[in-house]
């Protein structure tokens, strides 16, 4: 079993370059369904979930290849649409998987999907959706013929609004999803679609406008990735320096980076990239989850391991998954003062973290436990590396070009 090795207390200094989006890069996989010829997905970043994703779609009868960075993939020969247990259980992405099918063969089999264990994650909007847009269900099957129709989210979920995005494209007619979550990776996804010649307006806003018809052939990358340039942001604040998010994009992290200046880093925002330096931090006061344009739940965990050395008392409050807390316990174990109530976590900034031996039990909290490592005084030893693996990529290596004394071992 791999760890990641991290000896603390260097600051950081360099340059890294930003991956594509790993919450982006999957329902745009799973949109490759939808193409009625080939489409290529740019610069992949090289994941595990990423490979689940490209596994999925060659089950599916699709075939995929890699030119460089590049996925290739032409749905022309998929036939099947029932997605293995085992298959479906690699990543919670795999249910992006299920609106597409339902749209290009008029089936589908909504499972539970795998993913974090950070709550308790039901897919009940993606199946009242799917009911919406006119299809029958039998247990966890769903069939068409589908047609346009209103869908009212009760709370703006991003997998469910791009699921159901998608599904629509196989619906006769004009869908209209309302309470649709704003995220930037939901955006991307529809351009990927317009690049098909799909006509989807009002990404980015609460009401998403889709007209019924599949894309053609397209080509698009990803976004980069803003949790990935989260997680630098916070290490880099845990511990000191000056780096340097190359293709990072600032608009997609306002509420982060607002966090970070109340808490004392310097930040200069670039077109394509972001500058950051810290020299000890203060806290921020409050930060409450939300979606998009709120706080993100997925820099909830790093930006608490950065706090813990802040001066003060910082409140970190998470409402959007119930059980998004398995880093407190691990933190504390490395000398964090955190107490716990419910969602809500209170850190007292204290001057030393010690290297420990502490476990990943999911990929952000991966990323928290090396955020405080960095800041930490002596070795810490992460297990549950198989976390960080499918969302942050080279991870270890970007850590090594910024100076830190980190190696995968
Ligand atoms: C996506 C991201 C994840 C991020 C999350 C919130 C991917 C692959 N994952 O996850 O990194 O943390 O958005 O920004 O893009 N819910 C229901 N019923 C449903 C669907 C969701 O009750 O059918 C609830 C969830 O339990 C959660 C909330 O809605 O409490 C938000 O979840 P959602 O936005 O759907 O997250 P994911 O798409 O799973």
């Amino acid at each position: 079993m791999q760890s990641l090795l991290i000896r603390g207390g260097k600051p950081l200094y360099g340059t890294i370059p930003i991956s594509g989006s790993k919450n982006a890069v999957l329902p745009m996989l799973a949109a490759a369904v939808l193409f009625r010829e080939s489409c290529r997905i740019r610069n992949c970043p090289d994941l595990t979930d990423v490979h689940a994703g490209v596994a999925i779609l060659r089950w599916l009868g699709a075939e995929v290849r890699w030119q460089g960075r590049d996925l290739l993939v032409n749905p022309e020969p998929i036939a099947r649409w029932q997605i293995p247990g085992e298959l479906m259980g690699l990543m919670r992405g795999s249910v992006f998987f299920t609106g597409p099918l339902l749209a290009r063969l008029g089936n589908c089999v909504l499972s539970v999907p795998g993913g974090c264990p950070i709550g308790a994650r039901p897919v009940d909007f993606h199946a009242s959706g799917f009911e919406a847009l006119g299809a029958v269900r039998e247990g966890d099957r769903f069939f068409g013929p589908l047609t346009g129709g209103e869908i009212c989210l009760p709370y703006p979920s991003v997998g469910a609004t791009e699921n159901l995005l998608m599904a629509a494209l196989g619906a006769s007619g004009i869908t209209r999803i309302h309470n649709a979550a704003r995220e930037p990776e939901i955006v991307c996804l529809c351009d990927f679609l317009r690049a098909g010649g799909c006509r989807v307006t009002g990404d980015g806003t609460d009401t998403i406008h889709i007209r019924g018809g599949l894309p053609g052939t397209g080509a698009l990358a990803p976004i980069p990735d803003r949790m990935e340039a989260a997680t630098f942001a916070c290490a880099l604040a845990s511990a000191g320096g000056e780096i340097i998010l190359d293709g990072a994009d600032h608009t997609h992290l306002t509420a982060l980076l607002e966090v970070l200046e109340r808490s004392g880093c310097g930040i200069i925002k670039e077109k394509t990239r972001i500058i950051l330096s810290a020299h000890g931090l203060v806290s921020p006061g409050d930060i409450t989850t939300g979606p998009y344009p709120g706080f993100p739940t997925d820099a909830q965990a790093p930006v608490m391991a950065a706090m813990i050395r802040a001066r003060g008392e910082t409140i970190i409050r998470e409402t959007v998954f119930e059980g998004r807390m398995g880093h407190v316990e691990p933190l504390r174990a490395m000398g964090a003062r955190i107490a716990l109530s419910g969602g809500t976590a209170r850190i007292t900034g204290t001057w030393e973290l010690l290297g420990r031996k502490v476990t990943a039990s999911d990929l952000r909290c991966g990323g928290a436990l090396a955020v405080a490592a960095l800041g930490a005084r002596g070795l810490t030893e992460i297990h549950g590396v198989a976390h960080i693996l499918r969302g942050y990529e080279d991870f270890a290596g970007k850590l090594r070009a910024l100076g830190a004394d980190a190696c995968l071992a």
